[in-house]
């Protein structure tokens, strides 16, 4: 049985929580997650309202499991209504990321929500721990989607745990029970895992973008403010998403002051109909490892018997 202090206090299983994917990580992965013995987390994205919020909340209230909620900070900053309604399902966990003020984080206390933040540097997560949130998601450069490609999650685990007593959860290219393993001997309470889980059953992806991503290299993705900076999202400089390649990646990213209406309304047709030549496909480092589409279950069965048997060896022959 793999557990750590803090998933045993959180009332889970196994310390495997899902990344809050926007798009992705609906309330269907979130109960597959929370039903296997993990922390399931609805990921609201940059696209949140009030009105998806409360549809996915609905959707997980037959879930007798701990589970989270994962909001963008400027969205959450814009949307009359989202934080509190958020704090009112009472989640194990509240996750806002992407923003420097923690405007969030007394309301969450008020509530009594534990609050998480993602932090790619030290200085982010000293700044984080100053304005009192929980528990602290050491996010490396590796990972898939919007985060600070500042540092690889290895250094910057390391270095969070040795400076924090709070619980820290790692991220960024974790996508297999050794990954769970190396985190987890290192101090880490959980794996926060994105890109593992956006290729199983209950993600809410289509069938192309599953096929994309079981196809896809470990080299086959890149940092990028393109798609952003032509979709005309305000995300901020410092935080580019990392994708798989594209022709429109390929052909626009560190150029995208030259881009035209025309190319952003090509990019938005792509989006529209799913075209995927140029449409973006969120994924980390971790991508290259998947060939299969499973249950979050059998993911997560995989993920935690394969760290399980690797730290036990090593226990064994010490
Ligand atoms: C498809 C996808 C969508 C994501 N959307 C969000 C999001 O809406 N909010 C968020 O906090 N993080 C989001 N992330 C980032 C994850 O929280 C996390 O940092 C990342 O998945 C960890 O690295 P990994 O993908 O290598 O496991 C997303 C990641 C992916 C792959």
């Amino acid at each position: 049985m793999l557990t750590t202090d803090w998933s045993a206090r959180m009332g889970l299983r196994v310390p495997i929580v899902n990344a809050p994917m926007g798009g992705v990580a609906g309330a269907a992965l979130a109960a597959a997650v929370s039903r296997a013995g993990g922390l399931g987390m609805l990921g609201m994205g940059s696209s949140a309202s009030l009105t998806k919020l409360t549809t996915e909340l609905r959707d997980l209230a037959e879930l007798d499991a701990p589970f989270g909620i994962g909001l963008v900070d400027w969205v959450a900053a814009a949307e009359p209504g989202l934080l509190d309604a958020a704090l009112a399902a009472r989640p194990a966990l509240l996750s806002v990321g992407f923003g420097d003020e923690f405007w969030w984080v007394a309301p969450a206390r008020e509530a009594g929500v534990r609050t998480a933040t993602q932090v790619g540097d030290l200085a982010a997560a000293q700044r984080a721990i100053d304005a009192g949130v929980d528990v602290l998601i050491a996010r490396g450069a590796e990972g898939g989607g919007h985060g600070a490609p500042r540092v690889g999650t290895l250094p910057l685990l390391t270095s969070v745990l040795d400076r924090y007593r709070v619980p820290v959860l790692a991220a960024g290219g974790i996508s297999s029970g050794r990954g769970v393993a190396a985190v987890l001997a290192a101090g880490a309470s959980a794996a926060w895992v994105g890109t593992a889980f956006s290729a199983c059953l209950e993600a809410s992806v289509s069938p192309a973008v599953r096929q994309a991503l079981l196809t896809a290299r470990d080299t086959d993705t890149v940092t990028t403010r393109v798609f952003d900076v032509a979709a005309g999202y305000p995300w901020p400089e410092t935080l580019p998403e990392r994708v798989l390649r594209n022709a429109f990646a390929d052909k626009w990213d560190g150029r995208e002051a030259a881009l035209s209406d025309a190319d952003r309304d090509a990019l938005a047709a792509a989006v529209a109909a799913e075209d995927h030549r140029l449409a973006p496909i969120n994924a980390g480092q971790g991508v290259g490892v998947l060939d299969t589409v499973e249950s979050a279950a059998d993911v997560i069965e995989t993920l935690c018997a394969d760290a399980a048997r690797l730290l036990g060896r090593w226990a064994g022959e010490r």
